[in-house]
C-alpha cells in the first residue's frame, strides 16, 4: 500500500473500521511490540494530563480494545464514570472483556465519532487516542468532541505524528514505512494492513496545524506536547 492508497473521507472511515475489525484479536500485542510498550506510557501520560476527578464523566472515543479508558478510570482512583465509544464492534467486545476482566464496569458505545449519540456538554472530558487519524472528517470529529465536552471541560487527542526534519526523523521514517508493516502484518497475520499506519500518520497535520483546528472548533488554551522525541503528540484544549 502506499500513500495515494489510503482513501479520504467516507471511504477512509470503512476502509478503518474494517480493518480495525480484522485486526482486533491481536491489536494489543502489534502494540506493544511495534512501540517497545511506549503506547503504555504514553496513553498513562494522556490520563495523567487529563487528571479526572472523581465523579466526572468521561468519554474515551476511538477507544478500541479500551486501554486509554482503563488508564483514565486508574487515574481517576477509580472514582470518575468513564465511558468509550467506538464503531468497531470486534474493538468494542474486547475492550469490553478487558474491562471486566480488570473488575471495572464496562460502559461501552458503539458510535461513530462523526455524529456521537450524546446531547451537547454531557461530559467532563473527551478523549481520543491514536483514533482521529482515521476520520473521514477531522474537523467534524473534533467538533463533535467539542460539542459533547461542558464548557471548562477538557478535551485531549493523543495521535502519532512525524518527528522533526533531522536523522532521529530520518531513521523513524524507515522503521515506520520499512520495518513496522512487515512486524505488523506478521504479528496480526493479515499481510498488506500495517501499511495503513505509516499512511495515515505522514499525512496527519502537524502539531501547530491541529492545534489550530482545535481551537477552531470551540476550544481554547489549546496547547501539545511532544513524546518520544515527536512520535506522537498529546493535544490539550478546554472547552469555551
Ligand atoms: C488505532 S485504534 C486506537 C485504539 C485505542 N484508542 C488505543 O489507544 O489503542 C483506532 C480506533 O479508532 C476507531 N475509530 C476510527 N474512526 C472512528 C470513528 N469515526 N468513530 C468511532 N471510532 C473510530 C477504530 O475502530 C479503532 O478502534
Amino acid at each position: 500500500m502506499t500513500l495515494q492508497h489510503v482513501p479520504a473521507g467516507p471511504a477512509r472511515a470503512s476502509m478503518a473500521r474494517e480493518l480495525f475489525g480484522r485486526i482486533a484479536p491481536r491489536y494489543d500485542l502489534a502494540n506493544r511490540v511495534l512501540s517497545g510498550c511506549l503506547d503504555v506510557w504514553w496513553r498513562r501520560v494522556a490520563a495523567s494530563e487529563v487528571a479526572p476527578a472523581p465523579g466526572e464523566r468521561i468519554l474515551d472515543l476511538c477507544t478500541g480494545t479500551g486501554d486509554l479508558a482503563l488508564e483514565l478510570e486508574r487515574a481517576s482512583g477509580h472514582q470518575a464514570a468513564v465511558f468509550g465509544a467506538d464503531f468497531s464492534t470486534p474493538m468494542l467486545a474486547l475492550a469490553r472483556e478487558k474491562h471486566e476482566k480488570a473488575g471495572r464496569v464496562a460502559r461501552m458505545t458503539a458510535a461513530d465519532g462523526m455524529a456521537l449519540p450524546y446531547r451537547d456538554g454531557v461530559f467532563d472530558a473527551v478523549t481520543a487516542s491514536f483514533g482521529v487519524r482515521s476520520f473521514a472528517d477531522l474537523t467534524l470529529g473534533v467538533r463533535e468532541m467539542a460539542r459533547v465536552t461542558r464548557p471548562g471541560g477538557r478535551v485531549a487527542i493523543l495521535e502519532f505524528t512525524t518527528p522533526e526534519p533531522g536523522l532521529f526523523r530520518q531513521l523513524y521514517l524507515f522503521y515506520l514505512q520499512r520495518v513496522l508493516p512487515f512486524i505488523g502484518d506478521t504479528l496480526s497475520a493479515s499481510p498488506g494492513t500495517y501499511a495503513y499506519l505509516p499512511c495515515t500518520v505522514v499525512e496527519f497535520p502537524s502539531q501547530p496545524e491541529l492545534a489550530r483546528l482545535m481551537a477552531d472548533c470551540g476550544l481554547r488554551n489549546v496547547r501539545y506536547r511532544n513524546l518520544t522525541f515527536g512520535v506522537a503528540a498529546l493535544h490539550l484544549g478546554t472547552r469555551t
